[in-house]
């Protein structure tokens, strides 16, 4: 007979893993191109970034790649932890293998029972594109979702004053203005809409009539209903980041942008990545010098916001059948 403590040690049976990893999938990821790779082997998960799903014209080192590894690592974590298991994690193990990001354990905690609505919140998350409405969301919830972020060694700050908001979204123009004549990006970016598999973004997400003077997409035009006009949009920006420009570093701002996002998400706030800023060195270099103030490496940013109360909900994005993620 196991003792007590064996019990609650109890290793998570495959059964288990599949659905975790099935959930951890549900991550956002840069173009939907959900660029991970699971293996399990004697009870030890491997998260691996798929090198092959890399974008190399828009994300040559893998920065944006690695984020979206993150994001499902924070989203495995989750899940376990609403479905009653526990996590021990050791992020980069292999030095010599950088695609290597994580080795997870699942084992049955003290704690019983299924937090039912957490994983309701892994499904409704969604990156809605949609202009969001006139209400600015208070500074203490962007300080709240900015503590959390920290919580997972990520640095973070959200973009407040009016001086650092105007000047920001002149520089994130000034990036869009700057990819858009690199036909090898808009090519590669064009790749990723409306694909017939289970990768990519759908032209049901975006938007039909994408605000010229303002937050401008970087996707072409979809077939998504937008023509409510906002003149002054209340959304705001965080940004997020660490020390270096590394993996170790973006690896964390995945799973940072993971649980804020999640969080948000609980408000009944939207938050949309806004990533190519962050694709011009430059500019990068510009909004880390100019804008913000907290001294780091900024790795992504996040526009957050509201969304019209009694709009319809939209369809998700597809995902990859666990055969093609997980190996055993
Ligand atoms: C690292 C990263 C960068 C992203 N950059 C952008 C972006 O610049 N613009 C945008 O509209 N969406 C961006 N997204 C959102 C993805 O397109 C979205 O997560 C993906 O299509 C899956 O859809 P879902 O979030 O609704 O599940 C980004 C997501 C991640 C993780």
């Amino acid at each position: 007979m196991p003792n007590r403590l064996e019990t609650r040690r109890e290793q998570a049976p495959a059964a288990v893993v599949e659905r975790l990893v099935s959930l951890a999938c549900l991550a956002p990821s840069v173009h939907n191109t959900q660029p991970w790779l699971w293996r399990y082997d004697a009870g030890v998960l491997e998260l691996h970034a798929d090198l092959g799903r890399r974008l190399p014209a828009e994300d040559p080192r893998g920065r944006n790649m690695v984020i979206s590894c993150g994001a499902a690592l924070h989203h495995l974590q989750f899940a376990a932890r609403a479905l009653g298991w526990e996590t021990a994690v050791e992020r980069l193990p292999d030095p010599a293998d950088q695609a290597l990001l994580a080795r997870v354990t699942v084992s049955r905690t003290a704690r019983f029972g299924v937090a039912r609505g957490d994983i309701d919140l892994l499904r409704t998350r969604c990156t809605d594109r949609r202009r969001f409405t006139a209400w600015p969301v208070p500074t203490d919830r962007l300080d709240d979702l900015c503590r959390r972020a920290e919580l997972w060694g990520a640095r973070s700050e959200a973009v407040t004053s009016d001086a650092a908001r105007f000047r920001l979204e002149l520089l994130a123009n000034r990036a869009i203005s700057f990819l858009e004549v690199e036909g090898r990006r808009l090519l590669e970016q064009d790749r990723w809409i409306d694909r017939e598999g289970p990768d990519g973004i759908p032209l049901e997400l975006l938007p039909d009539d994408p605000d010229p003077l303002h937050a401008r997409s970087r996707f072409r035009p979809g077939v998504l209903e937008d023509t409510r006009l906002v003149i002054h949009s209340g959304e705001r920006v965080i940004a997020l980041g660490g020390e270096h420009d590394d993996v170790a570093g973006w690896l964390s701002t995945g799973e940072a942008m993971s649980d804020l996002w999640l969080e948000a998400t609980r408000e009944g706030m939207s938050v949309v990545p806004m990533s190519q800023p962050m694709e011009v060195e430059s500019t990068r270099h510009e909004i880390a010098t100019t804008v913000l103030t907290g001294g780091f490496e900024p790795h992504l940013l996040l526009r957050v916001g509201w969304q019209a109360i009694g709009r319809r909900d939209l369809p998700r994005t597809p995902r990859r059948p666990l055969r093609d993620v997980l190996q055993r």
